[in-house]
């Protein structure tokens, strides 16, 4: 028996859109893709989130710049920066004579994961109406900058932004690794089917080859793991840790 739905549907067809028409996106469409996106589960209730919806296109220009000078960002018609926003929690415990203990680590996860909850409840919220965009995790290259362009206060950082508008390109999906690869049973490395992560990695990067070579894109045949090393050796962002204390939120 299989089981569907349109949400499933939108789910498995979807992709990261970076072309977009012209054409306006209304300002009410918005809100209500953001108001539904509101009502995602947050950590005890404590909607520790704002939304910084942004049309100046001297902003654009800025926040284009820390991100690579990333088109969309400026072209999109819509720009949604998702910020974690421990204001509104600083100020209901100072009405009881308190403040956020010293940076508490706890308070600077569960707000990152409220945001980042909100920011795909609105993408999905966006995608049910035709919309389709890319999520902008480049925010983070400067995360100082970001806040002061943002006029982020002390205790506000931006965890990502995301471009939305009517698509004008239809890329074809990325494959993604194997679902036996994902899905453990009972304990970590119980996979299906005996496989192994070693198996898994070898398959994926001969998928994600096989997909880049079809789209005119270099690649090495070890693409995916290639690709890791890359990115994280040297270490990506080592400045963040220091940037989001800077900004109120300890990762220690
Ligand atoms: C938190 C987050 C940050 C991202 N940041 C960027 C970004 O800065 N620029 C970009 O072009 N894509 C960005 N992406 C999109 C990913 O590159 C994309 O989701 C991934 O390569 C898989 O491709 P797909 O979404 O088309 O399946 C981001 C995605 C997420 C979830």
């Amino acid at each position: 028996m299989s089981y569907s739905s349109e949400t499933i549907a939108l789910l498995n067809n979807r992709v990261s859109v970076r072309k977009f028409k012209s054409d306006p996106v209304p300002e009410a469409l918005i809100d209500e893709v953001l108001n539904a996106a509101f009502r995602a589960p947050t950590s005890s209730n404590i909607q520790s989130y704002s939304v910084i919806v942004v049309h100046d296109p001297a902003i654009r220009e800025q926040l284009a710049a820390l991100t690579g000078n990333q088109r969309h960002v400026i072209e999109a018609p819509v720009f949604l920066a998702f910020c974690a926003d421990l204001t509104r929690i600083e100020q209901a415990m100072a009405r009881h004579g308190h403040s956020i203990a010293d940076n508490n680590m706890e308070i600077g996860l569960v707000s990152s994961v409220d945001a980042s909850l909100v920011g795909m409840s609105a993408y999905l919220a966006a995608e049910s109406v035709g919309l389709k965009g890319v999520m902008i995790g480049a925010v983070r290259n400067d995360a100082v900058a970001a806040a002061r362009i943002l006029g982020l206060p002390p205790q506000v950082y931006c965890v990502f932004g995301m471009c939305l508008g009517w698509p004008d390109e239809a890329p074809p999906q990325k494959p993604r690794m194997d679902y036996s690869t994902m899905v453990h049973y009972e304990r970590h490395g119980a996979l299906r089917d005996n496989r192994t992560t070693a198996q898994s990695l070898d398959d994926y990067d001969a998928a994600l080859a096989k997909h880049y070579g079809s789209i005119g894109k270099p690649t090495t045949a070890d693409s995916w793991t290639h690709d890791m090393d890359k990115k994280f050796d040297p270490q990506l962002r080592d400045n963040l840790r220091q940037q989001l204390k800077e900004l109120g939120f300890d990762f220690r």
